[in-house]
């Protein structure tokens, strides 16, 4: 099968890219900038004349959530109008699309995870821009997988740069951290979330699902394993989002719930914890 790939340089793209290369059945075409900008249209529809590619895997999006609020078009340009490029191509060459999207959909105020069919209610720039990518895919296109996940973390070519990275740089420098405790959501490693969407693609389920590592964290227990598992004695200090000033709105709860794939499909996470060993593991954190 030939399989584009787009933001092939990031956390998710890269890893879909060394799954796919170590598995070696596909033929694969990594799309990155500047060639492989998916807001210009006439690339996209190039790539697809000239390759024609069965099945194309979408992480790529401008993931900067506070410089989001202050440049809103920079967000929906990536995030709805390249999706709608991509979207416009796989429907006119009747090609499946499996769109990432993001816990930034919902509004942060239901108390437990959140089941697919919940109603999302974005409230920061970036979650309304993912959600328009999200409208564009259901809209325009028969056979897609709508994934949404949440708190990314993993290798990524260049400036690795993640929660796990920042907090650990801050802890070195400063030997204490504060984290906020009332922020919750599920840490996903991308090479396990990039395992699953492969495993999601097999079955031609198309849909809505939540993938993420099982299990729900706050900020401030996150940071904790992090430090437990790296062996470092550092002070954390809790804090509450509402102390914590920054441009985009506070998202309280917005774990995910793995409804949909882990009934139906049987395709499921493992915990982040363990998920989190691996990488502190090949990190040599
Ligand atoms: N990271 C998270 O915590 C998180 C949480 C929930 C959902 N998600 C979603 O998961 C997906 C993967 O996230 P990630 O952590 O892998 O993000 P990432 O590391 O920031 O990677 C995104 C990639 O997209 C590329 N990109 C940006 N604009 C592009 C364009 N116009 N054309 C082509 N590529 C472009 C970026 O390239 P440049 O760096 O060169 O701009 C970057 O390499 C995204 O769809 C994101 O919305 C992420």
């Amino acid at each position: 099968m030939r399989i584009a790939v787009t933001g092939t340089n990031g956390q998710l793209g890269s890893a879909l890219l060394e799954w796919l290369e170590k598995w070696g059945r596909d033929e694969v075409k990594g799309l990155a900038k500047p060639e492989g900008d998916i807001t210009d249209r006439a690339k996209v529809n190039h790539l697809f004349q000239e390759w024609r590619p069965e099945l194309v895997l979408h992480p790529a999006a401008y993931t900067l959530v506070d410089q989001a609020e202050l440049d809103p078009a920079a967000a929906y340009r990536v995030n709805g109008l390249g999706t709608q490029n991509l979207a416009l191509a796989c429907a006119a060459a009747d090609i499946p699309l499996v769109y990432i999207s993001t816990n930034c959909v919902f509004d942060g105020n239901k108390p437990t995870p959140y089941y697919e069919y919940d109603a999302v209610n974005p409230t920061s720039v970036y979650g309304r821009s993912k959600l328009a990518g999200e409208f564009y895919v259901q809209t325009l296109l028969r056979k897609f997988y709508i994934v949404r996940t949440s708190w990314v973390f993993g290798p990524k070519p260049g400036n690795e740069s993640n929660f796990v990275t920042k907090i650990l740089k801050v802890a070195d420098e400063r030997g204490a951290a504060s984290v906020v405790d009332d922020e919750i959501s599920n840490p996903t490693y991308a090479p396990d979330l990039a395992a699953a969407l492969l495993e999601l693609v097999e079955t031609r389920a198309y849909g809505l699902y939540h993938l993420m590592n099982e299990g729900a964290a706050s900020r401030y227990a996150f940071a904790a394993e992090i430090f437990r598992q790296t062996k470092r004695q550092i002070e954390i200090k809790p804090m509450k989002l509402a102390d914590f000033k920054r441009p985009t709105p506070p998202l309280y709860q917005s774990a995910l719930h793995n409804f949909a794939a882990s009934e139906n499909l049987g395709i499921r996470l493992r915990p982040w914890q363990e998920a989190l060993a691996e990488y502190v593991q090949l990190r040599n954190f």
